[in-house]
């Protein structure tokens, strides 16, 4: 029988890459639907859920993704909503790869050491994956602070993020050089998470820091969000902070999102989350 993912995606156009690794992770085909949001998605979900019976249904699954989170969150409740007892599905949720970069980027922190009780400061959080990487750093027990050029951007995504999560983070306006050294200061983890080829901070700023332990950046596209990273570090000591650049939690996350693909199609009641997915990128890492 056919492994088939079913591609939610709130976007106008579904995500060439969530595509490829949907193949890569084990899927036979991909059943991609465009626009999706809670209005639209029940007649699919019926097709998903009541066409496979027994055990046959864990050959099914859904994956949620698309540029926007909020979308994204609303979608992968409502389909979860539709479910009832045993027609259900195995489902996932990576809105532009929310879920799979932040667990690769936490796990490759987590690995470099303990950071429970410690200052993490996850510049320009406010888009999917600052959002999840916060909230997994602060379940491994990081006080968070999480900036945006706009307070009330980032004060929205810290309550977001507490009222799905149940955790507690700062929010913080970081615009410009002082901002970013107040953000940094008593810091010992920074987590950038700003759109591609956007330097968020400079390496003067951090170098000579006497708190910072740990710096991850995950942009990918030069500039990189921290000078003087390479994109390829895993771990790699600069200035005295072990560094982790955008590839090394590239290559993680891809795996993990490969992985958890795969395990999609073990059962037919799994539901992938940060947790969950975090879980998974701890086990590769
Ligand atoms: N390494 C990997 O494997 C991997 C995988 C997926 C994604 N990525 C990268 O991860 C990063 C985060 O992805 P995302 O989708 O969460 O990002 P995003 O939503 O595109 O951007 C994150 C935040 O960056 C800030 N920002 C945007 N333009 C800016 C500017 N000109 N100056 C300063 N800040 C700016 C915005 O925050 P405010 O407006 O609130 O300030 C925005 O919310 C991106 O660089 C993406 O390419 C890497």
């Amino acid at each position: 029988m056919k492994k088939l993912l079913f591609q939610f995606d709130t976007d106008p156009v579904p995500s060439s890459f969530d595509g490829v690794v949907a193949y890569d992770g084990g899927a036979d085909h991909l059943l991609s639907f465009p626009n999706m949001n809670p209005d639209n998605v029940e007649g699919i979900v019926h097709g998903a859920i009541f066409t496979r019976g027994g055990k046959d249904k864990q050959n099914t699954a859904i994956f949620v993704g698309g540029s926007n989170l909020a979308q994204g969150e609303a979608l992968f409740d409502a389909v979860q909503q539709i479910f009832f007892s045993g027609f259900r599905v195995s489902l996932m949720l990576d809105s532009n790869g929310c879920n799979t970069t932040a667990s690769a980027a936490v796990a490759r922190i987590t690995n470099l050491g303990s950071i429970a009780g410690k200052k993490a400061v996850v510049f320009a959080g406010t888009g999917p994956v600052g959002q999840r990487g916060a909230v997994l750093l602060a379940q491994e027990g990081a006080a968070v602070v999480l900036t945006s050029r706009k307070l009330d951007r980032a004060e929205a995504a810290c309550a977001a993020m507490g009222d799905r999560f149940g955790v507690s983070l700062t929010p913080m306006q970081v615009s410009d050089s002082p901002s970013t050294r107040a953000a940094l200061d008593g810091a010992q983890i920074i987590l950038a998470a700003g759109a591609s080829g956007i330097e968020l901070v400079p390496e003067v700023l951090w170098r000579d820091s006497p708190s910072l332990e740990i710096i991850a950046d995950i942009n990918t596209v030069p500039p990189l969000g921290v000078g003087g990273l390479d994109m390829m570090d895993k771990g790699e000591v600069r200035h005295d902070k072990k560094c982790i650049g955008g590839l090394g939690i590239g290559s993680l996350k891809l795996k993990v999102h490969r992985a958890a693909i795969a395990r999609l199609f073990e059962a037919n009641n799994q539901v992938f989350d940060a947790g969950e997915i975090y879980a998974l990128a701890k086990e590769l890492a």
